[in-house]
C-alpha cells in the first residue's frame, strides 16, 4: 500500500481551499505542505498561518516538511497550525537529536530528510527514532524538477537497515515523481510519495493518482 501526498506548493495559492478539496476528492491521501524560509533554500513558500487556515477544511493528513533553518524555533507553531507530522532536514538543525525529542513530545509523528548532496550514513543513526524518513529525490528548493536517479540507493539502504532492525519506518520520496518513475521509488523501498506538479498541475488528478497506484504496485520492494 503506498500513500500519494501531493505537494501544496504546485497549488493555486489564489484557490488553496478549493484546490486542496480538488486533490482530496481525487484520492490524494496526505496533503504535502513545503515550507521554506528564503535561508536553509533559495525560495520562500508559507509558514504556519497558511497550514492553521486550511485545517478546518481538510481531513487529509497534514505533512508538513521544513525547510527552514534551526526548525525547533517553529515546532510548536507547526503542531499548533494541525500538522500530523513533522519533518525536519538533518542538514538545518544545530543539534538533531534534540530536535527530533521536541517533536516526539509532542502528538505528531516525527520525520528527517536529507538533501540529494547528504550521505544516507549521516541519516543512520536517528532512524530508532523516527517514524519516517524522507528521501530528497530533487534539491529542494523548488517544484517541477526533474529526480535524480542516484537518490534512490538511498531509499534502498534505508529499507534494508529498517527492515533488518525491526523499524516501523515510513519512508518517503520528494521531487520530480510521476506516474512514469514512481515505480523506481517503490521497488527501492519508499512507501509516502509526494508529488507536487504532476498532481496538482493536472486536469485531472484523479487519473494521475490511481495511475502512480497502479504502478506502484506492479513495482513493488523487492529486498
Ligand atoms: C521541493 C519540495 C517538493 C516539491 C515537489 O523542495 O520539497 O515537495 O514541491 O514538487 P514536484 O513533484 O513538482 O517535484
Ligand atoms: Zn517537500
Amino acid at each position: 500500500m503506498i500513500y500519494v501526498a501531493p505537494s501544496l506548493l504546485a497549488a493555486d495559492f489564489a484557490n488553496l481551499k478549493a484546490d486542496v478539496k480538488r486533490i482530496a476528492d481525487a484520492g490524494a491521501n496526505y496533503l504535502h505542505l513545503d515550507v521554506m524560509d528564503g535561508a536553509f533554500v533559495p525560495n520562500i513558500s508559507f509558514g504556519a498561518p497558511v497550514i492553521a487556515s486550511l485545517r478546518p477544511h481538510s481531513r487529509l493528513i497534514f505533512d508538513v516538511h521544513l525547510m527552514i533553518m534551526d526548525p525547533i524555533r517553529y515546532i510548536e507553531d507547526f503542531v499548533k497550525a494541525g500538522a500530523d507530522i513533522i519533518t525536519i532536514h538533518l542538514e538545518s538543525c544545530a543539534d538533531p537529536m534534540k530536535a527530533i525529542q521536541a517533536i516526539r513530545a509532542r502528538e505528531v509523528r516525527c520525520a528527517m530528510a536529507i538533501s540529494p548532496a547528504t550521505p544516507v550514513e549521516k541519516l543512520i543513526p536517528f532512524l530508532p527514532h523516527l517514524d519516517m524518513a524522507l528521501i530528497m529525490t530533487v534539491v529542494p528548493g523548488f517544484g517541477g524538477q526533474a529526480l535524480i536517479p542516484e537518490t534512490l540507493e538511498k531509499v534502498r539502504t534505508v529499507k534494508r537497515y529498517a527492515d533488518s532492525h525491526g523499524l516501523n519506518l515510513d519512508i518517503e520520496v520528494d521531487g520530480g515523481i510521476k506516474p512514469e518513475n514512481v515505480g523506481l521509488t517503490t521497488a527501492a523501498g519508499a512507501n509516502i510519495i509526494v508529488a507536487g506538479s504532476a498532481v496538482f498541475g493536472s486536469k485531472q488528478p484523479r487519473t494521475v493518482i490511481e495511475d502512480m497506484r497502479k504502478s506502484a504496485a506492479e513495482h513493488p520492494y523487492q529486498a
